[in-house]
C-alpha cells in the first residue's frame, strides 16, 4: 500500500463520531498493517472515567476503516491485541470485504443531529435494518416504544442532565471542548461565539438542557438503546463498530441520530435505564433517530497528518 492510500483510509476512519468530538485515536502503519491506538491525552476523565466512550469512539473509527477498505477492494483482517493503548491491528489483503463497501458513501453523510427531527415515523422496515446492523457487529438495538416507557426514559434523561450540569468539574470539562478559536475538534459554538463556553463553565444550565432533552426523548420519531452482552473492553469495541454500522445504514436512507446518553454515563442511572427498558444486557448508548430538519454544519476534524504516523 502507498502512503497516500493509507492516508485516504484514515481520513475516512476519522469522520467517525466521538464523545465531545475529542477524536481520541491515533493510527500507526507498522510492518504493512495499520494499528489503531487510543489517544488517552484526549480522554474525558469526568464524563467518561473508565474510557468506555473513548473506546466506543475508537471502534466507530475502526468500522469506517473496514468499510473504506472494502470500498477500495480490500478485505480487512482485524485483530484485537488490547495491549495498553493498542486496540486493533488491521491487515489488508485484496479481496471482497466482509462489510458492505457501499456504506462508504454514507461516511461523509453521517452527522450528529442536535435539533428536533422532522415529524414522521421511522418505517418499521428501516428500524429492522438498523437492528440487523447492530446485530451484525455483536450488539443489539432495542426500540423504546409506548408513551409510558417514553415518559419514564425522558424523566431519566432529564435527571441525568440535571445531575451532570450540577457538577462543576463536568461543566468545565464540557466547556474545554467548546473552543471558538479552533474548528478541527470539539463541539460547535460558532452560533454563540465565546459566550456559551463561558456560560457552560460558570453556570448550571442543567434545567434548560433537561427540558430540551426530555422533549427529544418523548417526541423522537424513534428512540433506541444499544446494548452489548457484557461491559468489558471487547464489548465497547463491539458497541462502537455497531454504532457506526447503524449510523451509516441510517444515513444511507436519509436518517440521522442524536445522543441522549446521560442515563448510560451516570453509574446510578444506568441500571435504572436497563430495568425500566426491560433489557437483559447493559446499555451503552441511548439514541434518537429521525430525518434532520436541514443541512448539517461541516465536520470538524483534525488533519490526517496529525493522527497518522508511519513507523
Ligand atoms: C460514544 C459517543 C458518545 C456521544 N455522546 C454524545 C452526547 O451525549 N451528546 C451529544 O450531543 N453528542 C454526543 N456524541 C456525538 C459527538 O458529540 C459527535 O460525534 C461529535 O461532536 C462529532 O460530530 P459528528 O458526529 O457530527 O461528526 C457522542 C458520540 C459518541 C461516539
Amino acid at each position: 500500500m502507498e502512503q497516500e492510500q493509507w492516508r485516504a483510509l484514515v481520513h475516512r476512519a476519522a469522520l467517525a463520531p466521538s464523545s465531545h468530538n475529542t477524536q481520541p485515536w491515533r493510527f500507526v502503519v507498522r510492518d504493512g498493517a495499520l494499528e489503531l491506538h487510543a489517544d488517552r491525552t484526549r480522554a474525558l476523565p469526568v464524563n467518561d472515567p473508565g474510557d468506555r466512550e473513548l473506546t466506543i469512539s475508537c471502534a466507530a473509527a475502526l468500522f469506517n476503516l473496514r468499510v473504506a477498505a472494502a470500498a477500495a477492494g480490500f478485505l480487512a483482517n482485524v485483530s484485537f491485541p488490547f495491549d495498553g493503548d493498542l486496540l486493533a491491528r488491521v491487515a489488508l489483503a485484496p479481496g471482497p470485504g466482509a462489510v458492505p463497501g457501499a456504506l462508504a458513501a454514507s461516511i461523509a453523510l453521517r452527522h450528529t443531529c442536535r435539533d428536533p427531527f422532522a415529524p414522521g415515523p421511522v418505517d418499521p422496515r428501516i428500524r429492522d435494518g438498523l437492528a440487523s446492523a447492530a446485530a451484525a457487529e455483536g450488539a443489539a438495538l432495542s426500540w423504546l416504544e409506548g408513551k409510558a416507557l417514553r415518559e419514564k426514559v425522558a424523566d431519566l434523561v432529564a435527571e441525568g442532565d440535571r445531575l451532570q450540569f450540577a457538577e462543576k468539574r463536568w461543566r468545565r470539562e464540557l466547556a474545554e471542548w467548546m473552543h471558538p478559536s479552533r474548528d478541527d475538534d470539539g463541539l460547535p459554538v460558532e452560533r454563540f461565539g465565546g459566550v456559551v463556553r463561558f456560560v457552560v463553565s460558570r453556570f448550571n444550565v442543567g434545567g434548560s438542557t433537561a427540558g430540551k432533552d426530555e422533549v427529544f426523548a418523548l417526541h423522537a420519531p424513534a428512540l433506541a438503546v444499544l446494548t452489548t452482552p457484557a461491559d468489558e473492553l471487547a464489548d465497547w469495541m463491539a458497541a462502537g463498530q455497531a454504532l457506526e454500522r447503524v449510523l451509516l445504514v441510517a444515513a444511507a436512507q436519509g436518517f440521522q441520530a442524536g445522543y441522549l446518553n446521560q442515563p448510560c454515563q451516570i453509574p446510578a442511572l444506568r441500571p435504572r435505564l436497563q430495568e425500566l427498558a426491560g433489557l437483559a444486557d447493559p446499555p451503552q448508548l441511548l439514541l434518537r433517530f429521525g430525518r434532520p430538519p436541514g443541512d448539517p454544519p461541516p465536520h470538524r476534524r483534525r488533519p490526517v497528518g496529525d493522527i497518522l504516523t508511519f513507523a
